[in-house]
């Protein structure tokens, strides 16, 4: 049974959905350990497992990054300061561990327009070493994929009808994998996807490879938008929390593309149902091993900009300059909702925290750490 003191500590909410046998002592390496995903997950993990050792390592490359050493320091989280692009800093003999959850990524779809030679070696080289690591120490591997595998094409041929708010999906679609509940794995995936999503997905094909040559045990989790407190948004990654985070400090926005209405529409997951999902996965790695399947906010957190905005301005009390801009940007999609049924099916997570409460989560986070936050967000 799971450690109930520690469910309630960490978010007064009971979030582990686990009856099986907890793994005792494990020793779990998260790599980008100090980015969005990775701190939340090592912190959450942390506090729901005391006797787990929990190893973060991380360049330090995303800016905000270096926040979260303290509240390492303060969890007994260990931090190594190390670049997966580096097999010296992915010593077997130093990091010795039964589980790795990989988190380390240039998660920018538009980076792999500008830096394509720092996405492809930190995404697929940094992958490359991360699966010899495990190989050489025989650990489980939870790799954090993308909903950016599947064909750009593909998305932008969908049928859509447009609302007062939002672009939606019509209940009658063409393309195999893809209905009103949104996008599954049997998606397409045979076109162009972003070099950002070519990384991920030849990640993913290599892990499969090191599955069935040396008996690698996997999780690939394809995720749509994940977004939460802790977060450093950024105009070309973390939507929801540059979102908010302009309208708290007063800054203008753009809505991009799509006749410049802001109807475009994403799903996104708060970290903390991420975590009630990775927190199962690694308790039951092995009836999962294997498993390549979508995880995101679908059809219950799901919101275009425009909608988006009516709730910044509902939560902060500001009304920004939003300026309309008919271009697209490279790479972009109308819509992406993800379809997790598979998910559902076989593990009955679901996602559990509202659209309102996860922006109202991460107003609170603002609010509370404003002075190190502005230089980030602002
Ligand atoms: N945030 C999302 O919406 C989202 C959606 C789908 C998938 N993902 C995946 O989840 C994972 C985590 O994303 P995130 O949102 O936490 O991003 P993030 O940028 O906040 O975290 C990534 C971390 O990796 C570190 N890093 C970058 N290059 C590195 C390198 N060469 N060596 C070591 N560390 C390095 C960065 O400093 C950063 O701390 C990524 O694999 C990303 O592709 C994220």
């Amino acid at each position: 049974m799971y450690p109930k003191q520690s469910e309630q500590h960490y978010y007064d909410k009971k979030i582990s959905m686990s009856d099986n046998l907890v793994r005792l002592n494990q020793r779990i390496l998260i790599s980008g350990g100090a980015g969005f995903v990775g701190s939340s997950l090592a912190i959450g993990l942390k506090q729901l497992h005391p006797d787990w050792t929990i190893i973060c390592l991380d360049n330090l490359r995303r800016r905000g990054s270096e926040l979260n050493l303290p509240r390492f320091k303060a969890l007994g989280i260990e931090f190594t300061h190390g670049d997966v692009r580096f097999t010296d800093d992915l010593d077997p003999q130093v990091l010795d561990v039964d589980l790795i959850v990989d988190c380390s990524a240039e998660p920018s779809v538009l980076a792999g327009v500008s830096s394509p030679q720092y996405v492809l070696n930190t995404n697929l080289v940094g992958t490359i070493n991360i699966l010899e690591l495990a190989r050489k120490t025989q650990a489980g591997l939870l790799f954090l994929s993308t909903s950016r595998v599947y064909s750009i094409a593909p998305l932008s041929n969908l049928n859509i009808i447009e609302t007062s708010t939002r672009l939606e999906l019509a209940s009658e679609q063409t393309i195999p994998g893809v209905s009103y509940q949104g996008i599954t794995e049997d998606f397409p995936l045979d076109s162009y996807r972003s070099l950002y999503g070519t990384t991920k997905l030849a990640s993913e094909l290599l892990i499969a490879e090191y599955r069935q040559s040396y008996g690698l045990q996997a999780i690939v989790n394809r995720c749509g938008i994940l977004t939460g407190p802790w977060q450093m948004g950024k105009v070309d990654q973390g939507v929801v929390v540059l979102w908010l985070a302009a309208h708290y400090f007063r800054k203008s926005l753009k809505y991009i593309g799509y006749g410049g209405t802001g109807k475009q529409v994403r799903d996104f997951l708060h970290v903390r149902d991420l975590l009630r999902l990775v927190d199962y996965q690694l308790n039951n790695f092995d009836s999962l091993d294997g498993d390549v399947l979508n995880v995101g906010g679908g059809r219950y957190s799901n919101l275009s900009l425009l909608e988006m905005t009516h709730l910044c301005q509902e939560i902060t009390g500001n009304t920004i300059k939003i300026e309309p801009v008919t271009t697209e940007r490279t790479g972009d999609i109308p819509i992406y909702i993800t379809d997790c049924d598979r998910l559902q099916q076989k593990t009955q997570w679901q996602p559990k925290i509202k659209p309102q409460e996860t922006f109202e989560d991460i107003y609170n986070w603002i609010v509370a750490h404003e002075d190190s936050l502005r230089p980030i967000l602002a």
